[in-house]
C-alpha cells in the first residue's frame, strides 16, 4: 500500500527506506545534544515496530523525519527533527498529522512523549496538536553546558 500525505511547500511525507537512514542520522544529530548511530536507525527503519516517517521532496531531499515506537494499545513518538533550514514552515506539524493518521491503521489508543520543559518549539507544536501534561522526570536531559534539564511527558488520545 503507498503511503503518502502532503506537506507544505511542495513536500510530502512518506515511511522512510533504508536509503534513508545517513540522511536522518544526520538532521537527527543537528536536532539533539546525543546523536544516534546510523546502525540504530537503520534497524528502526527495518522494524516493524519503530516506524519512520520522512518529510522529502521529490527528490527525495529530506526536511524532517519522525520515529513511532508501537506497543500495544499505546504509541511513543521516539523523535523528532526539522532540518534547521526548513524550521517554522509547518513541517514539523505536517509529519505529526502523517502519524496520526497513520497510527489509525494500528491498534494504539494513546500516544505519548516526553519533551525538555525548556523546548519552546516542541511545547507550541504538541500543545497545537492536543498534548496534555501527564507527567514529568527531572534531571532527564543531560545538557553539555549545565544541569540536566527536566522532561515533561505528554499523551494525546488518538480518536
Ligand atoms: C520541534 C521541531 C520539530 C518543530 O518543527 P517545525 O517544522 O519548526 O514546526 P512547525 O513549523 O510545524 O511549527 C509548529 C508550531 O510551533 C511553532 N514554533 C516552531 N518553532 C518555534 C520556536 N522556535 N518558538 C516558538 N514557536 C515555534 C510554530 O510557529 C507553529 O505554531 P503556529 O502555527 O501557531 O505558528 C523543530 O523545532 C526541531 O527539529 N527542533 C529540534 C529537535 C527537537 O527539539 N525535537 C523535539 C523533541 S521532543
Amino acid at each position: 500500500m503507498l503511503k503518502l500525505w502532503l506537506a507544505p511547500h511542495g513536500l510530502h511525507v512518506e515511511p522512510a527506506v533504508p536509503a534513508d537512514a545517513d540522511a536522518i542520522t544526520r538532521l537527527h544529530a543537528q536536532g539533539f545534544y546525543r546523536g544516534w548511530a546510523r546502525e540504530e536507525f537503520a534497524a528502526y527503519i527495518a522494524g516493524q515496530d519503530t516506524p519512520v516517517y520522512v518529510a522529502c521532496d521529490k527528490r527525495r531531499r529530506i526536511a524532517g523525519f519522525a520515529m513511532l515506537r508501537l506497543a500495544a494499545d499505546e504509541a511513543e513518538l521516539v523523535t523528532i527533527a526539522v532540518d534547521p533550514r526548513w524550521r517554522k514552515k509547518g513541517v514539523g506539524l505536517a509529519l505529526m498529522r502523517a502519524l496520526f493518521e497513520d497510527l489509525r491503521m494500528t491498534p494504539a489508543r494513546r500516544l505519548f512523549l516526553e519533551v525538555a520543559a525548556d523546548n519552546a518549539a516542541a511545547l507550541r507544536l504538541y500543545g497545537k496538536l492536543g498534548f496534555a501534561r501527564v507527567g514529568e522526570r527531572r534531571g532527564y536531559y543531560p545538557r553539555p553546558d549545565g544541569a540536566p534539564a527536566t522532561a515533561l511527558v505528554m499523551a494525546r488520545d488518538l480518536g
